[in-house]
């Protein structure tokens, strides 16, 4: 049944909803703007009513059983109801135990309320409809998590490189509802506190303020989260974890094993952060820590804030791979701060980061560094553009009926920075980043959707340069597939690449041999240009030979080491498979896992060969890096 149609079935199915829906009087808009207005509408994958009643503040109180693999506890939530009659609550919850609920009064009493979780709808979930009496702003909802929780993992001690337990959580897109039951929409917005008990050996900590950075003797940790957020930026860890400070307001978390590499890897991040307050204001968060997490981490890094997690697999031993600490950075403005009102305007997020994150890359090292990774995601884009449909070939895409998971690809992330080097391009970097600027402080702790971007870029930007964009223009970018003509003019262009591209042709052409190749001066961007752009597949030869002269079986940067691998699997070269195997078993980043999957099954050789790893490999994979690695070997059923 088509989602809308499912969710009209739920609400016919709640008799409680009847009497409550006739008397309703008009609803109110959601989000106050100072003098724009905010066109939140509701979201396709929360079935949170959040016109009506909205959370404002939520306190967890948990506690954390590795071994059971669950969290247990309750949530109160502090409620703003527009809609003083409207006299219904429903939150977001998947594959959560409900205990109990209780409306407590504003004398303090507390109320059993009926409740009931409504039917399953796959990857959204079940919704908790609670009845909501009159006059009750705070619901206490008594929970567990359930060992499966898609957006939690649990490794046990023989998993991890500590040799101690370790959980993460990893909310976005739309899995807090998989640890707390709540309004899982990015479009509203919340405080929180909470306490969290653990075991006493290992350290408890959140995306929020009251980080110790030590273990404490109790196991209980309390925290803070000032500033409001959206659902899918809460987060929290346990682990055997320890702390080095980077800077006043800045330090990094890690496994011991981890914690020094780690800390010499990320020397820059308090510059980061002056840098990023030099271009677009001020940073609201107080501190700025990174987490390192266990290699099976799912993705290179979360925004978290105040705590951004990343992969182990940045640490390359050189800082070649700090782009991506860029990019949660900058999420602090774009994304945390500005938040896309649902999943459809996920660009809004990942487009202006990644701006954002080349803008920091070049204060820090220059244009040319700058110049190699735009070269680098041109090329990727263009080739996603040729392999999707072309529904997925535009910033703003309908997401309504598809998991938000898919929301998720090249095209908003590198189509949407594209967007903004070709303003920038177009007025001139003073005057805009002035625009972006004012931009973050007037949308600072709102959610908005694509068109209130569009409305202030009118106003702001176009009205004072009708000469150098227009809105017909602006409106191809986002509203029409592909990259338009005009995207042209901003081509990124690389002299260092051209290079490379004339030693590989020479070397594949027969014309000089490898130990010609003056990699001695290549960047890591230009090693990764130079396999990407390799002619043909490679046969186990040529592999064997490059080895003797790079030793790339060896590689140490996992961008390099993911490029070579795909490689190996179309040669069938069998030192590379030895190295392809521990990779798989160890990483769980599905960038790198995914296509790796996907090349092995299409491969002559591969298939029951992957199959046969990736069994071995999933206890220790996160349920999203299974589910990736299931859609690419086809043995998801769905
Ligand atoms: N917000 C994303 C992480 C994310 C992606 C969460 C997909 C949920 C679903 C994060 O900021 C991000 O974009 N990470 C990228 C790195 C970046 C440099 C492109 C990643 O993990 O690869
Ligand atoms: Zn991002």
């Amino acid at each position: 049944m088509p989602y809308l149609l499912r969710r009209f079935a739920l609400i016919l199915l709640l008799p409680l909803a009847l009497a409550a829906c006739q008397s309703e009087p008009p609803a109110t808009p959601a989000v106050p703007a100072s003098d724009f207005s905010v066109t939140v509408g509701t979201d396709p994958h929360s079935f949170a009513e959040f016109e009506k009643v909205r959370i404002r503040h939520l306190s967890l109180d948990l506690d954390a059983d590795m071994t059971a693999r669950t969290l247990s506890g309750h949530v109160l939530l502090d409620l703003d109801r527009p809609v003083p009659g409207f006299q219904r609550l429903v939150l977001d919850t998947r594959d959560l135990d409900i205990r109990e609920v209780h409306a407590i009064r504003p004398d303090g009493e507390s109320l059993p309320v009926s409740w009931r979780l409504g039917s399953d709808h796959g990857h959204l979930g079940q919704p908790l409809i609670i009845v909501l009496p009159q006059g009750i702003e705070q619901v206490r909802i008594d929970y567990a998590s359930r060992p499966e929780a898609f957006g939690l993992q649990w490794l046990d001690a023989a998993q991890t490189s500590s040799g101690q337990p370790f959980m993460f959580s990893q909310s976005q897109p739309h899995y807090a509802r998989t640890w707390v039951p709540l309004q899982d929409t990015p479009a509203v917005r919340y405080t929180f506190d909470a306490t969290v008990r653990g075991p006493r050996n290992l350290m408890v900590v959140m995306g929020a303020d009251g980080n110790e950075f030590e273990r404490n003797n109790s196991g209980e940790y309390r925290f803070h989260m000032p500033e409001a957020i959206p659902s899918y930026l809460m987060a929290i860890a346990i682990g055997d974890l320890e702390f080095v400070e980077l800077g006043p307001r800045s330090g990094v978390y890690a496994e011991p094993q981890w914690i020094e590499r780690a800390a010499a890897e990320f020397d820059v991040l308090e510059e980061m952060i002056d840098i990023g307050e030099d271009l677009y204001g001020p940073y609201r968060w107080g501190r700025y820590d990174l987490l390192v997490l266990p290699p099976s981490f799912p993705f290179g890094g979360m925004e978290n804030p105040r705590l951004s997690y990343v992969t182990p697999t940045i640490i390359a031993g050189d800082g070649s791979l700090l782009a991506l600490v860029a990019h949660e950075l900058a999420h602090s403005w774009s994304g945390n701060l500005v938040t896309n009102a649902a999943w459809r305007d996920l660009w809004l997020n990942e487009g202006f980061t990644v701006y954002f994150e080349a803008r920091i890359m070049e204060a820090l090292y220059g244009r040319e560094v700058r110049d190699q990774l735009a070269k680098l995601a041109w090329d990727g884009l263009l080739e996603t553009l040729e392999q999707v449909d072309e529904a997925d070939r535009q910033l703003v895409r309908d997401l309504s009926d598809r998991d938000p998971e898919q929301a998720f690809m090249r095209v908003p992330y590198d189509m949407g920075r594209f967007f903004l080097d070709w303003m920038e391009h177009r007025v001139g970097r003073e005057a805009f980043d002035a625009f972006l600027r004012q931009y973050f402080d007037h949308f600072a702790f709102q959610s908005i959707a694509t068109e209130d971007f569009r409305d202030y870029l009118q106003a702001e930007l176009i009205a004072a340069h009708p000469d150098r964009l227009s809105l017909e223009e602006v409106d191809q970018w986002l509203f029409e597939p592909g990259l338009p003509e005009i995207a042209f003019e901003i081509e990124p262009q690389s002299d260092a690449f051209v290079q490379v591209d004339d030693w590989r042709r020479q070397w594949q052409g027969g014309e000089i041999e490898l130990a010609e190749l003056p990699v001695d001066d290549w960047s890591v961007h230009q090693w990764r240009h130079f396999l990407i752009g390799l002619e043909g597949a490679l046969d186990a030869e040529t592999m064997a030979e490059m080895d003797a002269q790079f030793a790339l079986v060896e590689q140490q940067n996992y961008e390099i080491l993911f490029l070579w691998l795909m490689r190996t699997i179309e040669a069938e070269y069998a030192p590379g498979i030895e190295r392809l195997e521990s990779f798989l078993l160890e990483v769980g980043r599905n960038k790198f896992t995914a296509p790796l999957y996907s090349a092995l099954a299409a491969s002559d050789w591969g298939h029951d060969w992957a199959i046969e790893v990736f069994e071995r490999a999933r206890p220790g994979y996160h349920p999203l890096t299974r589910q990736a690695a299931e859609r690419a070997l086809g043995l998801d059923q769905s």
